[in-house]
């Protein structure tokens, strides 16, 4: 069945406008007839953060921002599903063009700045589909034209937390002008302080929901000391390595579309996003789990990202070179490679070349 959806689709998505592409690939999802998933692997099953994920694959932030499909995609094998970046008010985005394929690196730009419908629509979406069950994180944001942002985060927290499993703190989307700041420890701590009061404010009617924190792979070490420090001082409850790059590593082979603004996803990202995990494993020192996203598109990338400290892992770029197979593709190779190890688990080798990753030359 994925395999007729990936034939079809991938040829004629990769001859439209990448944007209207995506649009068309979230309506076809719309219309995939309910069947049930295969039963995964139970090697492959990760408990974190209090969650019990039944595979550690999910779809990353930015594909569903609306919660349009979120039961399609968990239908398809994904693990869990983050939607989002979501609002409080409805957003456009910048004018398009704003999301790029560079196809011969198998990357994306994109500069799309959090358009989406905004939170009350979504809620509604989520609340619709919350009997199906399965796991469906929330990703929350600033609007660009907030006059408080950290209130805009809590507000949303406060929203939804009936229908999120859990929730991301999204603070290093490069796309809305000095959102990343808010990765400067002190304006962090306040950040987290007042996001997780506001969890803890909606607990007892809502149940103790997850709070990740997601930051940009270009901060520098002596920032990401301090990103670490904080989080772990607020006791965040995990963090998502990494989110695009407004970095152009040299290696670029299209490098007219490279010139365009905007963050780089994708195969160019592998490399620093997966050093940047293995950085933040050394750091947290197992405090909490870190979901590990960038370039990831097969069996042998994902495993390196786990080996790197991830504990779940999350794509989107790969999808759109390599269709919504590679879901499946992933899973058999990480089971295969489990049994062949005569492993029982992931967990087993979670962070395993986290210290060899850190010893190596900075990738560029
Ligand atoms: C078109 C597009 C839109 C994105 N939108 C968001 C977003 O709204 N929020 C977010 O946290 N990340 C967003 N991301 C970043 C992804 O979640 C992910 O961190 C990044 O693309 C790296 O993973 P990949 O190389 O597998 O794509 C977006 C990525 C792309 C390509």
């Amino acid at each position: 069945m994925i395999r007729i959806f990936d034939t079809v689709s991938l040829p004629l998505l990769r001859w439209l406008d990448a944007e209207d592409a995506h649009r068309l690939a979230i309506q076809g999802l719309k219309l995939l007839p309910a069947m049930r998933p295969a039963p995964d692997d139970a090697k492959l099953a990760v408990r974190a953060f209090g969650l019990n994920f039944p595979n550690p694959v999910g779809m990353a932030a930015g594909f569903d921002k609306n919660a349009e499909a979120p039961d399609a995609l968990l239908r398809l094998g994904f693990g869990f599903v983050e939607i989002g970046t979501v609002t409080p008010r409805p957003q456009s985005g910048n004018p398009r063009p704003r999301l790029f394929r560079l196809e011969r690196d198998e990357a994306v730009i994109n500069r799309m700045g959090f358009n989406n419908d905004g939170a009350d629509p979504v809620l509604r979406r989520l609340a619709a589909r919350a009997h199906f069950g399965g796991i469906v994180g929330v990703n929350v944001g600033a609007n660009k034209d907030s006059t408080d942002r950290v209130a805009d985060y809590v507000r949303l927290i406060e929203t939804f937390a009936p229908v999120a499993s859990y929730f991301t703190v999204n603070i290093s989307s490069p796309n809305t002008p000095g959102l990343r700041n808010l990765q400067q420890a002190a304006q962090l701590d306040d950040l987290l302080a007042k996001a997780l009061e506001a969890r803890d404010r909606v607990k007892q009617k809502s149940g103790d929901t997850p709070v990740l924190l997601k930051i940009a792979p270009d901060l520098s070490l002596a920032e990401l000391d301090d990103v670490v420090h904080v989080a772990r001082s607020r006791r965040v409850d995990g963090m998502i390595v990494a989110n695009t790059t407004l970095a152009r590593p040299r290696t670029l082979r299209e490098q007219t579309r490279a010139k365009e603004q905007g963050g780089l996803s994708g195969r160019p990202l592998f490399r620093l996003s997966t050093r940047m995990v293995a950085e933040t494993f050394v750091r947290v020192e197992g405090a909490f789990p870190l979901v590990g996203v960038g370039g990831i598109d097969s069996g042998g990338a994902a495993l390196t990202k786990i080996r790197a400290g991830a504990s779940l892992i999350q794509l989107y770029s790969s999808l759109v070179y390599k269709g919504l197979g590679l879901v499946e593709s992933i899973k058999t190779d990480l089971a295969s490679t489990l049994l062949r190890t005569g492993r029982d688990s992931l967990s087993e080798i979670v962070g395993a070349d986290a210290a060899t990753i850190t010893a190596e030359d900075w990738p560029v």
